[in-house]
């Protein structure tokens, strides 16, 4: 709208509109190494190029001579009401793109009501990034400590509900690191670089410091690079957990919890069957499990098995309007949007992830508008509006 009240003359933009160009604008901006964790994926990339291919199966059918207004995107989940179905996928160690990182992040989703997941692996602690999220809404995305550490695992959940995270997303794909070429080209693993990242990760959290204490006699202060190890192994502990274990979160959580990373229906079931309200069809962009399907091709499959007993999330691959309209078309509930606005951060901090954001909605908006379709509610966007043009 803005653009066609000013005028297209005056749109000087600071920042390419683009989605392409934030890829490349990041890459010069970044050192390589940087670059290369955010852009690489496991292995050959053939999970990532999947996530892609599979947006391009399907094509959206306008309706002409539908009367109506720009279309309404609100979205009402775990009994609340959303502006817009997308949120902030939770990404670690934001610092390392930009000094401002998730403080940045964090403001330019509550500046455009956009909920803000925080990452575990955050390079900036849970409460000052509830603090810069004020009152938007805000997640928690947890690595799930082994349950010999079920003590750091309860102090992080406590603090979480504390600092105002209303919802709990439990990241089911991440263990272990997948094995991405570009980040052992380049000796890169940014969970070591505590000094680069400006100090937190888990560090402010009373029950590690402690621990760490009773393990090395002395504070975290006077050993970052061991107190940086033994935090990635913390939440990274290997695959230590099943189904059954899911009753200790529930007991230390009194919000919803969503289950991130679900790529098959027999899982989707199971976290039906566990008693958690979402999960998140996500393959984490494909950087963890390489050969896999792409996330919106096992969309559908999930929403018909399990969308009238659980809330369904999707992420992987999105990266303009269409690819968000496709998703709800199929059945998702809420979007998360991932590198895009981490090349809008490393870009311009948050006026980066600001215009990301906006240009996503902005695309959404339109998309769904010149489709004819009326608003995201199911009534008007379901697969109706989509046809499968490839397999
Ligand atoms: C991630 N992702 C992620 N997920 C998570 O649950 N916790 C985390 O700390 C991170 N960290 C992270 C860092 C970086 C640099 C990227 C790119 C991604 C995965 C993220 O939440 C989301 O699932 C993917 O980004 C979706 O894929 P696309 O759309 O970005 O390709």
């Amino acid at each position: 709208n803005e653009v066609f009240a000013n005028g297209l003359e005056n749109v000087k933009p600071a920042i390419s509109f683009n989605p392409h160009d934030w890829e490349s604008l990041a890459k010069d901006i970044l050192p390589a190494d940087s670059y290369g964790y955010i852009w690489g994926s496991a292995g050959l990339r053939e999970t990532d190029d999947n996530n892609r291919a599979a947006f391009r199966k399907w094509a959206l059918i306008p309706s002409r001579l539908v009367k109506s207004d720009f279309p309404s995107l609100k979205t009402a989940l775990f009994g609340q009401e959303y502006d817009y179905p997308i949120a902030i996928a939770p990404i670690g160690v934001q610092r390392i793109f930009h000094r401002d990182g998730e403080l940045a992040s964090a403001t330019a989703a509550r500046k455009q009501h956009v909920p803000y997941i925080f990452s575990s692996a955050a390079a900036t602690s849970i409460e000052d990034v509830a603090r810069a999220s004020g009152d938007g809404k805000r997640w928690y995305q947890l690595y799930w400590p082994s349950n010999e550490n079920n003590e750091i695992t309860a102090s992080l959940l406590k603090r979480a509900r504390d600092a105002g995270y209303s919802v709990l997303v439990v990241t089911l794909d991440t263990y272990i690191l997948g094995w991405r070429p570009s980040d052992l080209n380049n000796g890169y693993n940014p969970f070591l670089r505590a000094d680069k990242i400006g100090v937190e990760l888990g560090f402010s959290d009373p029950v590690f410091r402690r621990k760490f204490r009773e393990r090395h006699g002395v504070e975290i202060e006077e050993d970052m690079a061991t107190a940086a190890s033994e935090w990635a192994h913390t939440i990274f502990p290997g695959l230590s957990h099943g189904w059954e274990d899911l009753k200790f979160l529930q007991d230390h959580w009194d919000g919803p919890i969503v289950l991130k990373g679900i790529q098959s229906v027999a899982d989707a079931r199971r976290a039906v069957e566990a008693g958690v309200q979402g999960i998140v069809v996500s393959n984490h962009g494909g950087r963890q499990q390489d050969g896999g399907i792409g996330s919106l091709d096992v969309l559908p499959e999930i929403v018909d098995a399990v969308g009238d007993q659980i809330e369904v999330l999707f992420d992987s691959g999105v990266r303009g309007g269409a690819d968000i309209a496709k998703a709800l078309a199929l059945g998702a509930k809420m979007v998360l949007i991932g590198r895009p606005y981490a090349y809008g951060l490393a870009i311009a901090g948050e006026a980066g992830v600001t215009h990301v954001l906006r240009c996503i909605l902005a695309d959404l908006n339109l998309t769904l508008h010149l489709s004819g379709i009326q608003s995201v509610a199911p009534e008007h966007l379901n697969r109706k509006v989509l046809r499968r043009v490839r397999d």
